[in-house]
């Protein structure tokens, strides 16, 4: 092999093709090679170590952790990022102080895939990203080891479908024992030498046996008897465990045209699983790895079966071949190690389980070190190693290639048993106490298979759920909180919102559960969109296709996401193991960021929008298109109906999901009772109150901005006056105002008209003080509280309870919590009801509150004819005797409510204008019930401070180009928004700017609820607005109202709809509207309810299909291009019952039959 050093680097030929690649990475390699000489080659030596190598220390461990940590932040892109350099400090301190140092969990996935990348005798490294790591750092028992280790098994082993996995225990340390394994693979076959001399089953195992007998193991004398596991952890004693049957997989071994061959009975175990290497990596040693991948068939049927000092079944097989082994000139010992290849190969399939020609494994790994040379400049390579027996066949042959080390890596120790002290525990012939201490080993290992569901259970207390939520009124958050009580039985959940997420390390993650909601029409909530936006680049990064992931507002990129998501969706829903690799030329296309992880995804919507759930759909279809493994279907989640409901659903079939995943056994009762158990928080005798001093108690504001991550300001209000309707009857509408003139603030505020604020109202006193009186026991109302829970901590000597502050409240008085924090006017929840009928002391309501809360018709029922609040509830079942802590930790937490700014900033820049109309209503059981925000509005008196955030809403803003015509739409407070258009737009007038037409039209049940009346005809007066059609349905009074509507005041018939025929019959209006959208570019905006956002669209289709002449093809067309050039502005505001549909009508007229 000639190699030509230039400054590309070293040529490598392949002989074959002509190819030439340059590798340049050798020159990173500090790590001697081989103990080759210029005359010997030891490159087919497997383990040349005898002797225990000391333990590194200092400079050793300083210089290569130097390097890996380096290298760990230039792969997450972080590369001198200050935590970058944070991170080297701490590491420098310990390693000063201790030789050593704790590794992040991502470190060691990190560290424990590249090395996987540099193993130069690994030819199946093409799926070196695909490892799942098992950080199994924590164990310190032998049997802990065993366990970990069967676990293992029965992850890869997968059924048969083997996944590629590595365990690591803790690393060589000073003043410990080393972990070790023993056994060079995981699954082995004993070998006994017989009274005769000659040897039963795999020699390769012979000195693994005597030692596993030593310790005190007796197989049972066959062929092909599996090794037990013989592992020591840090007191140094080694221990042996036999593997349970069914953790080990054996393929019996067929030829398809020798049947005598299938009569030997040999059978060969699935899982190739090596045990005796170490990784060394950032300075530490980690001296019990094991790690499996799966089988070439070669290496079973020609090195396993037919080498000489193994099996040895050449030439059995010959001779049922019936070649002449009487002489090498018949070639029988590769005609015979041919077919048995081909027999493993035969067997391995037909038992469906994974395995690799050796054909198909040199071309992919020719492809693999092609793309490594263009990735990095090399892939250290030994070429005895990665070419299979009969190799010249095969791509790799001609291949030149360049072997080195580079660390991280797999290197090579000493065999423990040779060194291992066997006369400290047997001396001599067995004694009493050797032979209890036998039988104890025994019995444990059969009781592991009884303790696998305790220790899978335990294993999975460590596979950390990663719960990420986007929301923007809090029920995500509620409903991550809820998924991560469910997890918590078998994983360790951690809740984070997406915006505090730190999207570089997601590969390292092992499970990740996404909550998130979606807002706008169609956008992410704000703390999901820089998450998204992150995603959307690493897509792009991976070369695909930029137009799903374009530069598109992220509204509009989620759309198109979601719509590519739903388009996935026809597919195979769920990207199964079984998927991915079974066919392992697939294989070398699954080599994607996140392949290590595997997701889920609920999303939060309404169907009353057009982009139902866009944004959970569209991180469901990105999470999948960057490698993540689905492991169960999304579900989306309809606020509209049973959206409590299906989220339980999910989040239990996702458990269970998720469990298969990682192999996680637990008792079936514990799922199944999941859906029905209290998942909001932790049962009673886990919770207290404790006095806290009244200094603790918070600044309300400064707490509401840390916990909705935004600015929130403590506005006043100055002016609060009725527009429409009366305070004391009936609903009634206010212009409030709310200043910040007085206030110190950090930033200036800035907003845009078509931006509103977010308000965080308060409970009604009143109110407030019955609940309170319904507790038992009634607690004191001045004392400042911190309210405690009890939680399970995971520590090193095992699990502990802690009482922890409750971190969705701050100290605080009983009266505060209830009043600022808790919602205590919404009908509680199903749930709700289940947590609390355990306080019912009358049989009869406890019966009760158990049948609402399972019975989904008799809870809706009730729901909507009493639309009861918690204190109505309280007060219907009046035999509740609940604590305060108990009602206080399982209530949710009040959602702040939005009001469109009916000001300008221009005009007024130190306050901003509300129209807020009053919710007021009847329920069917004749109770009265009050909007909770818009009644606090409108009774709060000047003075009152408000807790408020501005919230932005680009979608909504008014065009770039000011001369471009603007629709507006807007019936009742509808109109909170246009306000600001009109109020701004004047104010640009007065600058001179040239402003294109701005058309308003409004509704309104009566001529007194015309609001803004006088204001809305000064604005007409200077240009800002045209108002042509304010309709009123007092005017068409005596006009059937799905026939004639009427323009007040001019009486002008705009629209005319004849009876089941859709006929526009006369229109000045439709003609300026199709002008202003079509002809002109304009922008339509819509402010009401989504059944008005429907009507406008038909409206719209209409007018196209009228004015413009235009086909249904070319009106779709228009349609769609008004709203994906960003023209069409809708703002949903009511979901349901808030707005009167018919005022929706009245603007634009009934359309019969829609
Ligand atoms: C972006 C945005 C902008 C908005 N701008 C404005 C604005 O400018 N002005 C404005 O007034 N509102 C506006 N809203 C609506 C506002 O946010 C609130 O939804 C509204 O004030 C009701 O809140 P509440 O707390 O008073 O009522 P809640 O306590 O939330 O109770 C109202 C709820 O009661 C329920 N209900 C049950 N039965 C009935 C019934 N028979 N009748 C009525 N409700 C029933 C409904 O589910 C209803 O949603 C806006 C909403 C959004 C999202
Ligand atoms: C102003 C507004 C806009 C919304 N836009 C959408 C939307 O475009 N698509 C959708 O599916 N749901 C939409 N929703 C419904 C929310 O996603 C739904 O209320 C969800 O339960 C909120 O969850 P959160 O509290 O976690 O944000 C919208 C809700 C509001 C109030």
């Amino acid at each position: 092999m000639k190699q030509h050093a230039n400054n590309k680097g070293i040529r490598l030929k392949n002989w074959s093709t002509g190819e030439v690649l340059y590798d340049t990475l050798h020159s990173t390699s500090n790590v001697k090679a081989l103990n080759c000489r210029s005359t010997i080659c030891t490159a087919n030596h497997m383990n040349t170590i005898k002797e225990v190598k000391p333990i590194r220390t200092g400079d050793a461990v300083l210089d290569d952790a130097k390097k890996f940590i380096d290298e760990f932040y230039a792969s997450i892109e972080k590369f001198e990022s200050a935590e970058h350099l944070n991170r080297w400090s701490e590491i420098k301190t310990q390693i000063e102080e201790s030789d050593g140092y704790i590794m992040k969990t991502e470190e060691l996935k990190y560290g424990a895939t590249v090395a996987w990348r540099n193993a130069p005798r690994c030819p199946g490294r093409i799926q070196w990203k695909k490892l799942q790591v098992f950080d199994s750092r924590h164990v310190g028992t032998a049997q802990g080891m065993f366990e970990a280790m069967c676990t293992h098994l029965q992850y890869a082993t997968n059924g048969g479908i083997l996944r590629s996995a590595i365990t690591v225990f803790p690393p060589r340390q000073k003043g410990r024992f080393d972990f070790r394994v023993w056994n060079s693979t995981m699954i082995g076959y004993a070998c006994y030498k017989q009274p005769d001399g000659t040897l039963l089953g795999d020699p390769f195992n012979l000195e693994l046996t005597q030692a596993a007998q030593k310790l005190g193991w007796a197989g049972k004398g066959t062929r092909q008897d599996i090794l037990p596991l013989i592992v020591q952890a840090g007191d140094g004693e080694a221990h042996f465990f036999d593997i349970p049957e069914d953790l080990v997989l054996q393929v019996p071994l067929r030829h398809p045209k020798y049947e005598k061959f299938t009569d030997l009975g040999y059978k060969w175990f699935a899982l190739p699983g090596v045990s005796c290497l170490k990784l060394d990596c950032g300075g530490l040693e980690f001296s019990a790895i094991p790690f499996s991948g799966w089988y070439s068939d070669s290496e079973i049927g020609s090195r396993d079966l037919g080498d000489k000092h193994r099996f040895n079944l050449a030439p059995v097989m010959a001779g049922i071949m019936g070649l002449n082994t009487e002489t090498n000139e018949s070639n029988w010992r590769d005609l015979a190690v041919s077919e048995l290849v081909v027999a493993v190969a035969h067997s391995f399939r037909e038992a469906k389980i994974t395995i690799v020609d050796h054909q198909t494994a040199c071309e992919t790994f020719i492809e693999h070190f092609k793309s490594e040379h263009e990735e990095r400049g090399g892939c250290p390579t030994d070429w005895v190693w990665v070419n299979p027996p009969g190799s010249f066949t095969t791509p790799v042959y001609h291949q030149e290639v360049l072997f080195y080390w580079i660390k991280p890596l797999y290197d090579y120790q000493d065999q423990p048993w040779k060194t291992y002290n066997f006369g400290k525990h047997f001396r001599g012939t067995l004694e009493k106490r050797e032979i209890d201490y036998l039988k104890r080993f025994r019995h444990m290992a059969r009781a592991a298979l009884f303790a696998q569901r305790m220790f899978m259970k335990a294993y999975a207390n460590r596979t950390k759920a990663m719960i990420l939520y986007a929301t923007e009124t809090g029920k995500s958050l509620g409903f991550a909180k809820q998924l991560a009580h469910v997890f918590s039985k078998a994983f360790k959940p951690e809740v984070m919102c997406m915006k505090d997420y730190d999207v570089a390390k997601m590969e390292f993650q092992d499970l990740i559960l996404v909550v998130a909601s979606t807002f706008g029409s169609g956008d992410p909530p704000d703390n999901g969109e820089k998450f998204y936006k992150s995603l959307k680049k690493r897509f792009v990064e991976q070369g695909n296709t930029p137009n799903i992931a374009s530069d598109k507002p992220a509204r509009l990129a989620a759309r198109i996401q979601a719509r590519e998501g739903e388009r996935n969706m026809r597919g195979p829903l769920v990207k199964l193991p079984s998927q991915r690799f079974e066919d392992p030329a697939q294989i070398v296309k699954s080599s994607d960021w996140l392949i290590n992880v595997r997701f889920s995804c609920f999303a939060l919507g309404s169907t009353v929008y057009k982009d139902y759930c866009a944004f959970g759909k569209a991180l469901d279809a990105l999470l999948g298109s960057l490698g993540a493994e689905r492991i169960h279907r999304l579900e989306c989640g309809d606020e509209m109906s049973g959206q409590e409901k299906t989220f339980k659903k999910w989040a239990n079939d996702t458990f269970q999901a998720a469990c298969e995943a990682f192999h996680i056994k637990l008792p079936t009762k514990a799922v199944v009772t999941i859906g029905t158990e209290s998942v909001q928080e932790p049962v009673q005798s886990n919770m207290k109150l404790v006095s806290a001093d009244a200094s603790e108690g918070p600044h309300f504001t400064e707490y509401f901005s840390k916990s909705l991550g935004r600015e929130v300001l403590p506005l006043k209000v100055t002016y609060n006056e009725v527009i429409a309707g009366s305070r004391e009857a009936g609903p009634c509408t206010v212009q409030i105002r709310l200043s910040w003139q007085d206030l110190c603030l950090n930033n200036p505020v800035s907003f845009e008209p078509g931006d509103h604020l977010g308000i965080l109202s308060e409970n009604a006193d009143e109110m407030v003080s019955k609940v309170i009186q319904k507790l038992n026991p009634i607690p004191s109302l001045e004392q400042t509280h911190r309210l405690m829970i009890q939680k399970e901590m995971l520590t090193i000597a095992g699990p502990r309870k802690e009482w922890v502050c409750y971190e969705n409240l701050p100290p605080a008085t009983v009266f505060d919590w209830f009043k600022k924090f808790l919602d205590i006017t919404t009908p509680p929840t199903q749930s709700l009801l289940y947590d609390l009928a355990t306080y019912a002391t009358d049989p009869k309501e406890k019966e009760g509150l158990d049948m609402l809360s399972q019975d989904v018709g008799r809870y809706e029922q009730w729901k909507h004819s009493k639309w009861p609040t918690v204190l109505s509830f309280l007060e219907e079942f009046s035999s509740l005797s609940i604590p305060a802590e108990a009602l206080i930790i399982k209530l949710p937490l009040m959602k702040p409510r939005f009001y469109s700014i009916s000001s300008c900033l221009l005009s007024s820049p130190t306050c901003v204008d509300l129209t807020v109309g009053a919710v007021k209503f009847i329920t069917e059981d004749g109770s009265s019930r009050n909007g909770l925000c818009s009644m606090y509005l409108n009774q709060a008196t000047i003075g009152t401070t408000v807790n408020a955030f501005f919230r932005s809403e680009p979608r909504f803003h008014l065009p770039e180009n000011p001369t471009v015509p603007i629709i507006m739409v807007g019936p009742g407070t509808g109109i909170a928004p246009f306000r600001s258009f009109w109020m701004h737009r004047a104010e640009l007038m007065k600058v001179g700017q040239h402003l294109g037409a701005a058309i308003f039209y409004g509704g309104y049940r009566t001529q007194e609820m015309n609001l803004y009346r006088e204001e809305k005809l000064q604005y007409q007066n200077i240009g800002a607005i045209e108002l042509p059609t304010t309709y009123c349905r007092e005017a068409v009074q005596g006009c059937a109202p799905d026939r004639v509507l009427v323009n007040y005041p001019t009486n002008e018939v705009v629209f005319c709809y004849d009876q089941g025929l859709v006929q526009m019959v006369i229109s000045d209006n439709a003609f300026r509207m199709y002008e202003s959208l079509y002809l002109q570019n304009g922008h339509i905006y819509i402010c009401g309810d989504f059944q008005l956002v429907r009507y406008v669209r038909r409206i719209l289709r209409l007018i196209f299909e009228e004015y413009g002449n235009l086909n249904e093809y070319e009106v779709k067309l228009a349609l769609q291009d008004l709203e994906d050039s960003g023209r069409f502005h809708d703002r949903c505001r009511f979901h349901h019952h808030d707005d009167d549909p018919c005022l929706v009508d009245d603007i634009f007229g009934r359309i019969v039959g829609s």
